[in-house]
């Protein structure tokens, strides 16, 4: 079927044939050798060339060389980020053009090939950024929609080129842009976040995730309209549940929530400060009443502060089998990291407050800052302190359309723990 294009694709810049010439240092091309995205400001030591030299626009092919002139790479310049320069390809040269884009697209559906296989599931991201060489770059795909989200204003310069192909490469029937906080504060060529780029994207729009029927918001929906990253932990606590009462901490649009009830949850309670997305939370139940253990089990939401309904819980004596914490990102910057693990070890705390006996811990973060050791380390101490002992079921990190290729890649990481006694 002919792509319908809503957006004006000629209205957008073009990154023309002006290459820059820039110029790092050896130790920062050792980090790009070895397969690190990004180029610092304070490893450039000379820019020469492309448009107007260091004030070339965003998206500006950068040629990068090390201080002995050697090619280490291509990438995509941008003045205005402390990140200058965004590594497309290292290695020998090449040519940045639609060829090239096609081939990463293709390698990135490629390690997805079991996902676009299976009849269970048709929500999961098809490209993670750096990850798989699309430096700030997201789609992730509901169905028949596809969600693209920028976080780098370098690639405006390459949509009137890269859209197209993301049509023909994908089959996407629909398509919506999501651009980040810092891409959206700045020039945007006529194209704003939650724009209809082609198609006729719908909000919500309905998905499978193993066989339980959602739906997402593309164009208002956190992130890209659901949290996806967490799909096979999902189906993790599925299983678990049969006969179990379950507590969704932080559960957004009630992912865990379905999973659960889906698993013959007896009872599942969701949490979360967004009332709208609670609101979701209800309805992704009401879409999966047709499965008899759905129906069967009772769920309520509460809309709150995670931190004092807890509390409240607490002195209410409620306690449950399985509790699932999985809060937002504690530690956007290096200097939140303290606070981070404070915040980790005050829920792990609250979570084990509210457990039966033997009952099963989920805690998650998606706190890149905070890698798994810490955050296990962190769990490790709140139990050790209370004289518990955490028995792990599994330690889980990314799934497969999540890939990981460079350190500030990974961010999550969950433990599966029962508690003993
Ligand atoms: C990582 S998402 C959770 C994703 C969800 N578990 C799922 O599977 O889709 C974090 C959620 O925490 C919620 N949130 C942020 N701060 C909160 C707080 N203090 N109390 C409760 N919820 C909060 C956000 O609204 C968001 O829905």
């Amino acid at each position: 079927m002919a792509v319908s294009w809503q957006a004006d694709l000629s209205d957008l810049p073009t990154a023309g044939d002006k290459r820059l010439a820039v110029r790092i240092s050896n130790d920062a091309r050792k980090h790009v050798r070895r397969g690190h995205p990004w180029v610092f400001d304070g490893a450039v030591t000379s820019v020469t060339g492309g448009p107007a030299g260091e004030q070339s626009p965003p998206g500006t092919i950068a040629v990068v060389f090390d201080e002995s002139r050697d090619f280490v790479g291509l990438g995509l310049w941008d003045a205005n980020s402390p990140i200058r320069v965004t590594m497309l390809h290292r290695g020998k040269p090449a040519t940045i053009n639609e060829d090239f884009f096609r081939e990463r697209l293709e390698q990135a559906l490629d390690i997805r090939r079991n996902l676009a296989a299976s009849s269970h599931t048709d929500g999961y991201r098809l490209i993670n950024g750096e990850n798989d060489q699309f430096p700030g770059l997201v789609l992730d795909k509901y169905g028949q929609t596809g969600v693209l989200k920028l976080y780098r204003a370098a690639w405006f310069p390459h949509l009137a080129m890269l859209l197209p192909l993301i049509a023909d490469v994908t089959g996407l029937r629909h398509m919506v842009l999501r651009l980040g906080r810092n891409v959206a504060d700045g020039e945007c060529f006529g194209l704003h976040n939650g724009q209809t780029i082609y198609g006729e994207p719908e909000e919500p729009t309905l998905f499978r995730e193993h066989d339980l029927r959602f739906e997402a918001h593309p164009f208002s929906g956190q992130k890209t309209g659901h949290f996806l990253d967490q799909r096979d932990n999902r189906v993790r606590v599925g299983t678990m549940s049969a006969g179990k009462s379950v507590l969704d901490m932080f559960a957004c649009t009630g992912g865990f929530s379905v999973h659960a009830a889906a698993g013959g949850a007896r009872s599942v309670t969701s949490v979360d400060l967004n009332a709208s997305a609670m609101g979701t939370a209800i309805r992704n139940m009401e879409l999966n009443k047709e499965r008899r253990a759905v129906a069967q089990c009772d769920h309520k939401t509460i809309v709150g502060d995670a931190f004092e309904v807890m509390v409240d819980l607490q002195r209410q004596k409620r306690s449950y089998d399985i509790v699932v914490i999985d809060p937002p990102s504690f530690a956007q910057r290096q200097e939140n990291v303290k606070a981070g693990l404070k915040a980790y070890k005050r829920l792990t705390e609250l979570g084990l407050d509210l457990l039966n006996r033997g009952g099963v811990l989920v805690q998650a973060s998606c706190s890149s800052r905070i890698t798994a050791e810490m955050f296990h380390e962190a769990i490790d101490q709140v139990t050790w302190a209370r004289r518990q002992r955490l028995i792990d079921i599994v330690r889980t990190e990314h799934a497969v359309d999540h890939p990981v290729n460079f350190a500030e890649g990974a961010y999550l990481k969950a433990r599966f723990a029962r508690i003993d006694g």
